[in-house]
């Protein structure tokens, strides 16, 4: 049993859907036009018996077209092994994150979790690329969801986390993969017009999990905090993924800077320890390399949280705050700073053309600074320049997702633009898909569009001028 407002938006979406939405309130400006797309655990439970985890679930694509006649929603789960075999058999049949199969030891060992390409999309020319960072891609056609298959470049592709970065300037991808074995190595590559390539491997020091990165004028920058895997415990089946992971906060956080023009050694800097999942941005900036993510202390308080997700208090203390290090490649000496920005600071974005470039503006999910429970029901931006955080609050009925900023004028300011998200409304567990005027967040939303049903908390997504 459910037991917090926001545990519904959690629940399993079980249909596919394919219609124009007619209630909307608001209007969407004439400048949004294209689509949205984005990705997320549709499936969460199998004839409701929970997952172990949130990052269990099978993906499940929303396509949502901004065109002259309005806003059209579309969904549609990956069709993945693990969705196809676990739907036919209505139980579990693989393993995931957190998920294990039945018959203990003996059902787990040597088994790989499944891939549920849950977590992202990217457009690849005419394809649409689903993602998920413990295996390749899965092609998907952008206009209709049909599943091509997976995509592994001619078997180039092991793990390609889901947060690639593409250079506004030259149009390159960068992505990385980590792959455990005997050695744990890092395998960061390069997508250009279509071609895949390996950039030189960087063999870890022990196992971690890792989840996105910077991309800067020269590096891909990565943050390794000291969470890390029993390798063993997982692949004899003794413990799943997840619970394979623990973290040793007496080890630092090596910091990685890896050329991204494949020459030359990487670099390693340690710093304190602390994880993140998210970055916003980086950047080069007169010796130094400038990294803005939502920084947690330890794995704890996150941890649980995406354990129990569906039943958790999703506590504000011990979770993320949007923090700037600034990294001197003279020194090595790494700096701090932090922003008044409220708490649970999540799903950090940008105006996308300032991937790696100097920037002043962050869009994120977060709570009152006084909030000591629930999940995230504000959207807010930062002003780097000046400090300053202005939020709009969707309490009390609405929680929030990522926040996508959307350029609407060709040449505009950095924060001329559209930040579309999708909000949960607890009230009537539906979700609505709401755009702000990134320049005035605070005011009430361009427009609210209100979908016949709930969307499970999606993760990703990405937005296209073009019309899907
Ligand atoms: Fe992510």
């Amino acid at each position: 049993m459910t037991s917090h407002p926001w545990s519904a938006g959690f629940e399993t979406l079980p249909g596919e859907h394919d219609y124009r939405v007619d209630e909307v309130d608001g209007s969407v400006p004439a400048t949004l036009r294209g689509t949205l797309f984005r990705n997320g655990s549709g499936r969460n439970d199998l004839g409701g018996q929970w997952f172990a985890h949130w990052f269990d679930g099978d993906g499940m694509i929303s396509k949502i077209r901004f065109d002259e006649a309005g806003i059209h929603y579309r969904n549609r789960y990956v069709a993945t092994d693990n969705y196809r075999d676990e739907t036919k058999s209505g139980r579990i049949v693989h393993r995931g994150f957190g998920k294990m199969r039945p018959y203990g030891v003996l059902g787990n060992a040597f088994r790989q979790p499944a891939n549920i390409s849950n977590t992202s999309v990217v457009m690849q020319g005419e394809r649409l690329l689903s993602l998920w960072e413990g295996g390749p891609p899965t092609a998907l056609d952008p206009a209709t969801l049909d599943t091509h298959g997976i995509e592994d470049f001619r078997g180039v592709l092991k793990a390609f986390s889901a947060h690639p970065k593409i250079d506004p300037d030259t149009g390159e991808l960068f992505n990385f993969g980590i792959d455990y074995g005997a050695k744990t190595t890092l395998t960061p590559y390069k997508l250009d017009r279509g071609i895949l390539t390996r950039l030189p491997q960087v063999v870890l020091p022990y196992p971690v999990m890792n989840h996105d990165f910077v991309l800067t004028a020269r590096y891909m920058v990565f943050c390794l905090g000291p969470i890390l895997l029993h390798p063993l415990r997982f692949m004899l089946g003794f413990k799943s993924f997840d619970r394979a992971l623990h973290w040793e906060g007496s080890k630092p956080t090596r910091i990685l800077l890896v050329p991204r023009d494949g020459v030359g050694e990487p670099r390693w800097i340690e710093t304190d320890a602390f994880f993140q999942f998210h970055f916003a941005n980086g950047f080069e900036d007169d010796g130094a390399v400038v990294l803005d993510l939502a920084r947690y202390p330890n794995y704890s308080t996150i941890g649980e949280a995406l354990r129990t997700y569906w039943r958790s208090a999703w506590p504000s203390r011990g979770m993320a705050a949007l923090t700037r290090l600034r990294i001197d490649l003279g020194t090595g000496r790494v700096e701090k700073q932090t922003f008044t920005s409220g708490a649970a600071n999540e799903f950090p974005s940008i105006n996308p053309a300032y991937i790696g470039k100097r920037y002043r503006y962050a869009y994120f999910a977060s709570n009152p600074a006084q909030r000591e429970i629930g999940l995230q029901q504000q959207i807010s931006r930062l002003d780097f320049e000046t400090g300053a955080v202005t939020s709009h609050d969707f309490s009390p009925a609405g929680y929030v997702g990522e926040p996508l900023f959307v350029p609407t004028r060709a040449g505009g300011a950095e924060d001329d633009g559209v930040v579309l998200v999708m909000v949960f409304n607890s009230a009537d567990k539906r979700t609505d898909i709401v755009g702000l005027d990134a320049r005035d967040l605070a005011a009430r939303p361009l427009f609210t569009a209100r979908l016949k049903h709930h969307v499970p908390y999606p993760l990703h997504g990405t937005f296209t001028p073009r019309l899907f």
